[in-house]
């Protein structure tokens, strides 16, 4: 649909993508859903998931990142043991394989060559494939085995958004068919919770503003900046810092809450912006904590936390998400930050320089 690749009023494509974010969460619902409004998957691959001993996802950058909580998702709702890979070391340094592995590929072009490469060398073992990608008919997709669609529309910007959202909601949804067809009881409905999902976006995309001034006030001027977390909040920090370092050039890194104490808070300096993520419930008191040791020593603690778990010093408090959905909507604060802080230092946000949209060489 030309019409999706228009910037339209839209300075940038990748702010129409971070608003496009509802309304693919919508799509990735009904895409999946059958006629009595049940979510379904191809027997094919439910069925290839349930007999795998273990999956192994492989990816590249942002989609290394959706891989890590698509791992959390599926252990939690399918039970089903999950290993995460970047393609680029995995295909020349495998770890021991389970007996029975079944191998998913995410990548939103569907064209990446690190991801390809692993593609072929388990194809030449015999193992099965799995690509979960934007673009039908691409290369990943064409030689795996099996398929699923994101049904995120064309992604023009090169850094990604609807896509890292997009991959988040559709292993959940495999995860949930698999779940049911192995008859592992879940403890929700993931179409309703997918559609507050889609609500909480649209409540984010509509706070803007307040996004913008959190830019100015925590990324005009600064080298550096740090994300900490702590369980799925952890993977979400490493996508935010992913985010700001493509297109604003400002030095970022995501680090564990605990980890910080084992070495990288001797980087943190009077000053030094920290942007703490709480929206997990069992740890919500363990990285208040470690914001509190980076406050201490001069750190500019911005915290986004999930409205239930809030505390007076946040900055921020994201509407209330299934736990384990929760990066599906952290993740847009931190895109916009991104956004913000690049618009502001003069970036083109669209085009980073030294990258490409899709990394066809290995
Ligand atoms: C490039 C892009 C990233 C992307 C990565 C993987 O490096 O700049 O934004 O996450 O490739 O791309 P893929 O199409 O495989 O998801």
């Amino acid at each position: 649909d030309a019409s999706d690749i228009e910037k339209g009023t839209y300075p940038f494509y990748m702010l129409k993508e971070i608003d496009e974010q509802p309304l693919v969460t919508r799509k990735i619902i009904q895409a999946y859903q059958d006629i009595n409004g049940e979510l379904t998957i191809d027997s094919d691959i439910t069925k290839a998931v349930s007999e795998a001993d273990r999956l192994y996802i492989i990816a590249c950058g942002t989609s290394y990142h959706s891989g890590l909580v698509g791992k959390q998702l599926l252990e939690h709702i399918a039970k089903v043991p999950v290993e995460v890979h970047v393609a680029s070391e995995f295909v020349y340094n495998m770890p021991l394989l389970s007996k029975n592995p079944l191998f998913i590929f995410i990548s939103q072009s569907g064209e990446t060559a690190d991801s390809r490469a692993v593609l072929v060398k388990v194809k030449e073992l015999g193992y099965k494939t799995l690509t979960v990608t934007n673009v039908a008919g691409s290369t990943l997709s064409r030689e795996a085995d099996y398929t699923l669609l994101l049904h995120a529309g064309p992604e023009i910007a090169v850094a990604s958004t609807k896509a890292y959202t997009a991959q988040i909601a559709v292993l959940a949804i495999l995860a949930d068919v698999t779940a049911k067809v192995n008859g592992i009881e879940r403890n929700f409905d993931l179409v309703h919770e997918l559609g507050i999902v889609a609500n909480a976006m649209e409540v984010l995309c509509d706070s803007k503003e307040e996004f913008e001034k959190m830019a100015s006030e925590y990324l005009s001027d600064t080298r550096n900046c740090f994300f900490i977390g702590r369980a799925l909040d952890y993977y979400v920090c490493l996508e935010g810092a992913l985010k700001l370092k493509e297109i604003s050039y400002i030095q970022a890194e995501g680090f564990a809450g605990g980890e910080l104490k084992h070495g990288t808070i001797a980087l943190i300096e009077e000053g030094t912006p920290v942007v703490a993520l709480a929206t997990q419930n069992d740890v919500n008191w363990n990285i208040r904590g470690n914001a509190k040791e980076v406050l201490a020593r001069g750190a500019n603690v911005c915290t986004i936390s999930m409205k239930g778990l809030e505390t007076e010093e946040d900055r921020f408090v994201i509407p209330e998400v299934n736990e384990l959905l929760t990066p599906l909507i952290s993740v847009v604060p931190l895109q916009l930050l991104a956004y913000y802080a690049a618009l502001h230092r003069g970036c083109d946000v669209d085009k980073p320089r030294n990258l490409a949209k899709s990394v066809t060489v290995e």
